[in-house]
């Protein structure tokens, strides 16, 4: 086992070291070399260094380098070198972080980070969270808090009989509503095409002024951080009119709800904090391993009833906070731990730094794009750019040379009509030069003669 875990080690420390030196997105040839992790399952076992050196030799090729500086895809993070570090030390750990009793330290780092997290989100400090694997999770989790609450307070109770012959709920989304909320809703039966959409404006925002009267069975689904444009949905209007009319906001906050660490971001979110629940991405903009998300719920009883296994015997109560009542699963991986690391090796002024840093960076690509002569066709006021080569078949021929090309890989996207190139800055491993290597080989690569 030692001489294993060292020889992983050093295998792991070179593919970190040589991160910067590699195309960002794996050749055809190592694709086609991942034929050699096997065919049929072998009859015998073998030496567990031999099926690790296969791993590394083998699979460390055919990786995206998402974990280093320019890598600009979706919105990925890399990974903090204190949360890769305690991922390490966790997985030799193996905790189940299903209940207090299998687990001490993981169900004290997740009471630690709720607690961090509430105060650095400013978001109300006795929010029930759950740690979950994504904001799809996250939505979902939300949302059957939501379905809960809303039918509840009806004297439906949904967790004992189901939605057959339940009293409707009202769902409302704006038109720019993330798929995977679309996909939550589905999965907690309140239907993705049974809602009313309301317009967004010319960055995404939902328009306020187009949203019908509210009332107490009513779930507005907004968003903080467009998955294109970065942009805001208007919390404060939105939520105000709410709370008046006793209806529930969820907040799908993947990455913009990050930007409540910064004074120069957070006026975004302004009213963001008087919704009833969040979804929240850590490995996107926290920077920790996949697969890391977090559902906050204002009033956790509404989490604990909607998410409750019911009553086994063998599962234990106690007057602590048990993880297993906040999130869909029960056995699960200890996730809080590397948050925990992130955040306290981090500390307050290095999180604000890293989202400050990745904004003013996608200003440095809007800055660089635009003196070449490129559209920038968002107003980037977070860490998203979107931008135009020209025409759509342009573009999309652009985008392609880019990934092709290596220095950096950005996906291509539709944003209301347009065809575009999106960059997202999401690693706390982009530098300034790696912005300014991949400005100039996105500048060659859209100026070449096809
Ligand atoms: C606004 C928004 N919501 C939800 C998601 C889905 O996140 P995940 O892939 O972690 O489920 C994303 C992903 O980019 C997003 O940007």
């Amino acid at each position: 086992m030692k001489d294993l875990l060292a020889e992983t080690a050093e295998r792991a420390t070179r593919y970190a070291a040589g991160i910067g030196n590699r195309k960002v997105a794996p050749g055809a040839d190592d694709i086609a070399r991942l034929e050699s992790l096997g065919g049929a399952l072998p009859e015998n076992s073998c030496d567990p260094a031999e099926v690790l050196a296969l791993l590394d030799d083998i699979g460390s090729p055919a990786t995206v380098a998402t974990t280093g500086g320019r890598y600009f895809g979706f919105v990925i993070g890399g990974v903090l070198p204190a949360a890769l570090a305690a991922n390490w030390l966790a997985g030799a750990w193996d905790q189940n972080a299903c209940m207090r009793v299998m687990s001490p330290v993981a169900a004290k780092a997740e009471d630690l980070v709720r607690e961090w997290t509430l105060d650095l989100l400013g978001l109300p400090a006795s929010s029930a969270v759950g740690f979950v694997t994504c904001t799809t999770m996250a939505n979902f989790s939300g949302l059957a808090a939501a379905r809960s609450a809303l039918l509840h307070r009806r004297g439906w109770n949904v967790e004992e009989d189901g939605l057959f012959g339940a009293p409707p709920i009202r769902v409302v989304v704006g038109q720019e509503v993330h798929v995977s909320l679309l996909k939550a809703l589905s999965m907690v039966g309140l239907g993705r095409s049974r809602v009313i959409t309301v317009p967004a404006d010319g960055q995404g925002r939902m328009r306020a002024d187009s949203l019908a009267p509210l009332d107490d069975h009513t779930l507005v689904c907004l968003q903080a951080g467009n998955v294109n444009t970065g942009a805001f949905d208007p919390a404060k209007e939105i939520c105000s009119r709410a709370r008046d009319a006793g209806a529930w906001v969820h907040v799908d906050g993947a990455f913009g709800l990050w930007a409540a660490l910064s004074p120069l971001y957070a006026p975004l979110l302004d009213g963001v904090s008087l919704a009833d629940s969040w979804a929240i991405d850590c490995h996107k903009w926290m920077n920790v391993p996949q697969d890391s998300g977090l559902v906050v719920v204002r009033e956790p009883e509404h989490l604990r009833r909607a998410l409750s296994a019911g009553n086994a015997a063998y599962l234990t109560q106690s007057a602590e906070r048990e993880p297993w009542q906040y999130t869909p699963d029960s056995s699960r991986r200890a996730r809080g731990i590397e948050l925990w690391a992130a955040m306290r090796s981090l500390g307050r002024s290095g999180l604000r730094e890293m989202i400050e840093r990745n904004c003013r960076q996608a200003g440095l690509f809007a800055d660089r794009l635009r003196a070449a002569g490129f559209e920038i066709l968002n107003d980037v006021v977070l860490n998203q750019v979107l931008v135009s080569f020209g025409s759509p078949e342009e573009t999309r021929r652009i985008v392609a040379a880019i990934q092709a090309d290596g220095t950096c890989w950005c996906a291509g996207t539709q944003w209301q009509g347009h065809t575009a190139m999106r960059i997202s800055v999401s690693s706390w491993a982009t530098t300034d030069d790696d912005v300014e290597r991949s400005v100039a080989a996105m500048i060659r690569i859209a100026n070449a003669k096809q």
